[in-house]
């Protein structure tokens, strides 16, 4: 095997991701969503991860500390998925992964998007794999969903698909990488807290006891087109609408859930009441967020600046990154 690095950037989705298309044992691990998802990849926020061969057994190193347990598992039940697809005759090596996330994971914004992107490339790149990039996204979406978005810079769109093997469950991206509009996206945070209740609990919570799971997965498709529209017609005012509709619907259906999935903190409604207000006297910023209390705006970028400064003086805001969209990853193959 090769020593190989990847790079790749987080994304944010703009129509959301939220429930396994059925139960994950009659899934049979492949992770299918439910609905369709659309996400802006963007810049800064990354994970950089080196895959070599180790003396001896598995080694996990994450910014610097040595990792066992779950995560450990996760990351090598994903390493062991790669090594499989390269149809090996012999076991896979002892392997090195080491990985640095250029963003707060303490701080509960989710890292798995650019963690097993970032992964999935550079084992793929060590054990020699060569495949399409949107073979290497669906072997992303195995260890996350909003991973096999992060293949891809700029918008990327991931379809639902149809098919029980997850064959047409494909992403790609709306367009070149640096997309050529003039946007913006801040990224709230509103805690330094982990979250309480990680994606795929909560998913499966919705599924099964939210009354309004069906309404969700049903008008997912109609979102994830009029996006599309508003993107391909760089209509800031229209993706936002769409974008905030669908952020609400999905924390209304996890509202609803039993029991009762709430991902906010006070500072997050906060934010969204100083948001609409600024709204409404002219500045023009929309926000979505996941599962965790941080808020993401996205606004044209001679709005950023003076959104953050209005954003930044709230009550609990632990600060306000401004990024640009982001670009495709990249990986570099060292022996
Ligand atoms: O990829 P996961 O399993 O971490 O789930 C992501 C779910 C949301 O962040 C809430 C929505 C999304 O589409 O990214």
């Amino acid at each position: 095997m090769k020593i190989a690095r990847a790079i790749a950037y987080t994304n944010i989705a703009l129509v959301k991701y939220w429930g396994k298309r059925i139960s994950e044992v009659a899934n049979k691990g492949l992770n299918l969503p439910a609905v369709g998802s659309l996400s802006l990849t963007i810049d800064q926020l990354r994970t950089e991860t080196l895959v070599r061969p180790a003396s001896s057994k598995d080694t996990f190193v994450l910014n610097g500390q040595t990792i066992t347990g779950p995560a450990f598992d996760k990351t090598f039940m994903h390493v062991e998925r790669i090594w499989q697809r390269t149809g090996p005759t012999n076991p896979r090596p002892p392997c090195h992964v080491d990985s640095i996330n250029h963003l707060p994971t303490a701080a509960g914004l989710a890292s798995s998007a650019s963690g097993f992107a970032a992964l999935t490339l550079a084992a793929a790149a060590a054990f020699e794999l060569h495949e399409d990039r949107q073979t290497l996204s669906s072997l992303a979406r195995l260890g996350s969903g909003s991973a096999a978005r992060s293949l891809w810079g700029g918008f990327v769109r991931l379809n639902r698909g149809e098919k029980s093997d997850g064959s047409d469950c494909i992403a790609r991206p709306l367009e070149s990488q640096t997309p050529s509009w003039d946007i913006r996206m801040l990224i709230v945070y509103t805690t330094q807290k982990a979250k309480s209740i990680s994606s795929t609990a909560g998913m499966e919570r919705s599924r099964l006891t939210s009354p309004y799971y069906s309404a969700w997965v049903e008008t997912s498709t109609a979102d994830l087109d009029a996006a599309e529209r508003a993107i391909n017609a760089r209509d800031l005012a229209v993706l936002g609408e769409i974008m905030e509709h669908s952020c609400f619907k999905m924390h209304a259906c996890m509202l609803a859930s039993k029991p009762p999935l709430l991902y906010w903190n006070a500072s997050t409604l906060l934010v969204l009441q100083e948001l609409w207000q600024a709204r409404h006297e002219g500045l023009l910023g929309f926000a979505t967020i996941d599962a965790g209390p941080h808020v993401k705006i996205l606004c044209a970028t001679p709005m950023a600046s003076e959104l953050k400064s209005r954003i930044a003086s709230i009550a609990g805001i632990q600060g306000v990154d401004i990024v640009a969209p982001g670009p495709d990853p990249q990986v570099e193959v060292m022996e």
